[in-house]
């Protein structure tokens, strides 16, 4: 039974300034809700309530958020707004969730091994805190599945084009089935030429307590930084490790392309909107296509 998850967010968002100077990119809202309250619904929708939240230097907001707001409460309860007052005491309540501080931005690495007092007898989930998976079955879930059926470090991964390769780790090694494999290598952000498939690490993993062992020998790696996936390296040596592809869609919201296409697509979903943003997008794109038209006109000879 895997009861724990961990999520890291502790890193500067430095591919989102100036927005994230003085806020944490985690706090970023699609459309009305932070990104983390995304990853959080995803560990509640898995059966996963006992969090620990890897926090850093200017990220007091991310416990502020998960907190109770008393004087707020009272004043939508003056406004009679019951459907936003749920909603509001539905975040505090949601899982439980603790924190803990990386005091030095030492990579991916370093963020996890500081969870190995709260993670050391039993195996947790880690979900990056700016990565939303969109999926019918939580992506936490369907590791948890992989990890019942193969009992093993499960990884999660997904098909990139190869020119994304060395923005990622990358995984090789044979299938088990459809969707998992048994894992021969794992290198971070290699060059295309090093890489043993294009098949990306998505941001979700299940790992077991022996992890914090393979951190403690772990040398730094990719950017002078202690990197998980050399970790998950050394442990390759010891046990086996399976990737499972994901089903669902990945958003990376460190990333501004990302964001912009999660807050588009995540408003077409949700009712309020549909109907007047489905429209004013139409209308966008007829714009574009006359302004497309015209400048094909006037550069044809
Ligand atoms: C991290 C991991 C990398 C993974 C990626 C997914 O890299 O180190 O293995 O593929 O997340 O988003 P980062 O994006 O933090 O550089």
């Amino acid at each position: 039974m895997i009861k724990k998850a961990v999520i890291p967010a502790a890193g500067l968002g430095t591919r989102f300034l100036p927005a994230t100077k003085a806020q944490p990119k985690e706090m970023l809202p699609i459309i009305d809700t932070p990104i983390i309250q995304y990853v959080v619904q995803e560990c509640v929708d898995s059966g996963i309530e006992d969090i620990l939240i890897i926090s850093g230097k200017g990220k007091r907001s991310i416990e502020d958020h998960f907190d109770r707001n008393f004087e707020l409460e009272s004043r939508i309860q003056e406004k009679e707004d019951e459907a936003l007052y749920t909603q509001l005491r539905h975040i505090e309540s949601m899982a439980n969730i603790h924190f803990i501080r990386q005091k030095e931005l030492n990579g991916l690495g370093d963020a996890i091994y500081h969870a190995r007092f709260h993670c050391e007898r039993e195996p947790f989930v880690v979900l990056l805190g700016d990565t939303i998976i969109d999926s019918v079955i939580p992506v936490t879930q369907q590791l948890i599945d992989s990890y019942e059926q193969y009992q093993q470090t499960v990884i999660a991964v997904e098909t990139v084009p190869w020119e994304k390769v060395p923005r990622y780790g990358i995984v090789g090694g044979n299938n088990l089935s459809d969707r998992v494999l048994q894992l021969t290598e794992l290198i971070e952000k290699p060059d295309r030429k090093h890489a043993p498939s294009n098949l990306a690490i998505a941001g979700r993993y299940i790992l077991t307590p022996e992890i914090f062992s393979a951190l403690e020998k772990t040398p730094r790696g990719k950017g002078n930084e202690i990197q998980l996936t050399d970790a998950l390296r050394i442990l390759l040596k010891k046990e086996g490790i399976i990737a499972t592809i994901i089903e669902g869609k990945r958003y990376d919201n460190g990333n501004k392309m990302d964001f912009l296409k999660t807050t588009v697509e995540f408003a077409l979903k949700r009712k309020e909107f549909a109907g007047d943003f489905e429209k004013f997008l139409r209308e966008t794109i007829d714009i574009l296509d006359k302004q497309t038209a015209s400048s094909r006109k006037r550069n044809s000879p």
